[in-house]
């Protein structure tokens, strides 16, 4: 799928709207369901949503060619029990509904893209870890994003090729980005060495974001695939 095509996105927040002005800039057309219309990226059409329950939106699904999920509660916040069952629920939920929704379509978009992330792996300080050799790690986080890969996984189709973005850091000036969180820190003087200092950071700029979101639709690619710079931060410095 080269030729631009429709693109509908979940969710409105940082990932969203560097897609959507990416993709509206290469002359795709692009909606975006999201539970604010307000807060829609301005290259997009807002298509409401609750992120819930089935409804009008599902005819967004018909006219578009790829699907890509974005939702999920800002992991940025105390993890008290509210907020973890927030953070869950509100990945697990919308990949079902999306599931479900693009499941029901009498025609349904050939890629479906959900994002998920690369905090499945465990911590490792000896080796990279892939999509072939990666090993989940074990906690929270990474009960999450196993729940929410398989709730997609669940939901696969013959005819939609669905792909799981197993994203690292992404780094950008976008509002909900971690960027900021991290220079707020940094000018109040609270920035340092984290941890040990001997640790990996896996990291991916947006536009890098975005050109390989572009690759995974164009290409002929399924299932869980890492998305993150091929060297992490710490890699290049050690002997
Ligand atoms: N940014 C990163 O570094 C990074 C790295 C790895 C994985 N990811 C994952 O990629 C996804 C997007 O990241 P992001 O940085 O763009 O996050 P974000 O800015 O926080 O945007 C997430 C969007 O999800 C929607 N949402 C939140 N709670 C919801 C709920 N209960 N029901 C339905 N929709 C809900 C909201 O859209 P509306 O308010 O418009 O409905 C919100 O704007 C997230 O799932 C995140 O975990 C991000």
């Amino acid at each position: 799928m080269t030729a631009p095509q429709n693109l509908l996105i979940a969710g409105s927040g940082f990932l969203s709207s560097a897609v959507a002005q990416w993709f509206h800039g290469k002359g795709w057309t692009v909606s975006v369901l999201t539970r604010r219309p307000d807060t829609a990226p301005a290259q997009a059409t807002a298509v409401p949503w609750d992120g819930q329950s089935p409804g009008e939106w599902e005819s967004a699904l018909v006219e578009a060619d790829a699907v890509v999920n974005f939702c999920g509660q800002s992991v940025n916040c105390r993890y008290n029990a509210k907020n973890r069952r927030a953070i869950r629920e509100s990945r697990v939920q919308t990949t079902r509904l999306l599931g479900q929704g693009i499941a029901d379509c009498p025609s349904p978009p050939q890629v479906w893209i959900n994002a998920a992330s690369a905090t499945i792996y465990r911590h490792a300080e000896d080796r990279g870890m892939d999509e072939y050799h990666g090993e989940p790690g074990t906690g929270f986080s990474v009960e999450v994003c196993c729940a929410w890969e398989d709730e997609a996984r669940r939901w696969q189709k013959p005819k939609v090729r669905q792909t799981l973005l197993r994203t690292s850091l992404v780094l950008g000036h976008g509002a909900n980005s971690v960027y900021p969180t991290l220079a707020r820190l940094a000018r109040l003087g609270l920035a340092g060495r984290m941890g040990p200092g001997s640790q990996f950071i896996s990291w991916i700029h947006v536009e890098d974001f975005c050109r390989a979101l572009e690759f995974l639709i164009a290409n002929e690619l399924a299932g869980p695939v890492n998305v993150t710079a091929p060297e992490a931060l710490g890699e290049l410095a050690r002997p």
